[in-house]
């Protein structure tokens, strides 16, 4: 229901968005561009980078496979097109249009597709002159500064349900303000779309990004990850201190996953997606899933894991101990029980011992759950565990 001003120029952009939502009305699903969970999905940006591979028939049979996998049906819904979609060039009109080499049958053609087999439809622009990926003219593509109504309209148009905006080429502008800019334009296609800011942490936007000015659903709060297990170390240690500014509708986000790319071990891929879900950061496979090990599939699948992450109360796991290389993060769930996570982030096998009350729990008698065994113990809450290098040991611990 939208409130009308008064005025009559402002009635009149109020009856735009007003006939514009309703456009979009059928074609849309709520959970499409909600904020209320973390965002779970696809981007193809760390397994493609700009190469050819990335191309209509990479994400066209990636969507089947999410679907033949069971990806789908263990939530995730969203898939998403990164840098190099677009042509480098605007047409004579100044739209964005894609790269008809990679895309020939157009953007639109895609996002239907993703949409008919039940996903949303993500893209991806710049909040600068040029995206950050350079091309033969070495700059990125077209970005969105100064573009910010045009191109919402352009995403809008093409059903596009999530946009993620990166900071290259920025000009040095204020970045909420270039932020804010982009928020406003794309509120007022009356589509909605998730909005997913992606300016590094380098001006925190995790203190101004849930600002009704700017409505960001998640932000970055990192440099990129790569598929190493150091990077993803680095990036872990930077985020979870951040929990106090996550929740329903506004995400940490410390990049991609990378599960499934080679550069680390089932071990520390486990540990990966273990220490995202606790921290209820975005779940986006960075892997190709046409080409995905079952081994790096069963992890992607973990349902249990699954659960902590999208959890409706929409805690960030607040890490209570770092110390001697060991982790212990602790999220309390909507349901009372509460999802602990030890992480051993050392090259030396390690004993560990974390009682009740560390974990934040009274005396009593508990169900401990082990998310990644799927085994059932009773005991006080507390966790004793041997912890191999680089290993995750993941509890869901409910009162009897
Ligand atoms: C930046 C972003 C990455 C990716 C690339 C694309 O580096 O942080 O996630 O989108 O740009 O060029």
């Amino acid at each position: 229901m939208k409130v009308c001003s008064a005025t009559m120029t402002r009635l009149a952009a109020c009856v735009a968005v007003t006939f514009a939502t309703a456009a979009f009305a059928d074609e849309v699903k709520p959970e499409w561009s909600s904020a209320a969970v973390p965002q779970m999905g696809f981007n193809n940006w760390n397994s493609t980078h700009c190469r050819d591979e990335f191309n209509e028939d990479m994400i066209r049979g990636v969507a089947d496979k999410m679907i033949s996998s069971g990806l789908r049906d263990a939530g995730y819904r969203h898939i998403n097109l990164d840098d190099c979609w677009a042509d480098w060039q605007r047409d004579k009109s100044g739209n964005l249009q894609p790269n008809l080499k990679r895309f020939p049958h157009g953007i639109k053609a895609l996002a239907d597709y993703v949409h008919s087999k039940g996903f949303a439809f993500g893209l991806y622009s710049s909040a600068g002159t040029n995206t950050c990926e350079p091309h033969e003219a070495n700059r990125g593509f077209p970005g969105g500064l100064g573009h910010e109504k045009q191109d919402a309209a352009f995403f809008a148009s093409v059903g596009a349900d999530y946009l993620k905006y990166d900071n290259c080429n920025n000009e040095k502008k204020p970045a909420k303000e270039r932020y804010s800019a982009m928020g406003e334009a794309l509120r007022a296609t009356g589509r909605p779309i998730f909005y997913s800011l992606c300016e590094w942490g380098e001006n925190k936007a995790w203190l101004w990004g849930a600002d009704p000015k700017v409505g960001a659903s998640s932000w970055r709060t990192t440099g990129d990850i790569s598929d190493k297990y150091d990077s993803m170390l680095k990036i872990f240690k930077e985020n979870v201190v951040l929990d106090a500014y996550a929740g329903p509708g506004h995400w940490n986000d410390p990049d991609m996953l990378e599960v499934g790319n080679g550069g680390m071990t089932d071990v520390e891929y486990r540990s990966h997606f273990s220490l995202w879900s606790i921290m209820a950061a975005p779940l986006l496979i960075g892997t190709d899933l046409r080409k995905i090990s079952p081994s790096a599939l069963e992890i992607l699948l973990n349902k249990e894991v699954i659960a902590v992450d999208q959890d409706v109360l929409g805690k960030q796991g607040k890490q209570v101990r770092d110390a001697k290389g060991i982790h212990v993060i602790v999220k309390p769930m909507k349901d009372g029980s509460s999802a602990v996570a030890v992480f051993n982030e050392g090259g030396a096998a390690q004993d560990v011992a974390v009682s009740a009350q560390e974990a934040g729990l009274k005396a009593g008698k508990y169900r401990m759950r082990d998310l990644w065994k799927h085994t059932d113990a009773q005991g006080d809450g507390s966790i004793k565990v041997k912890l191999e290098p680089h290993a995750t040991v993941m509890y869901r611990i409910s009162a009897m």
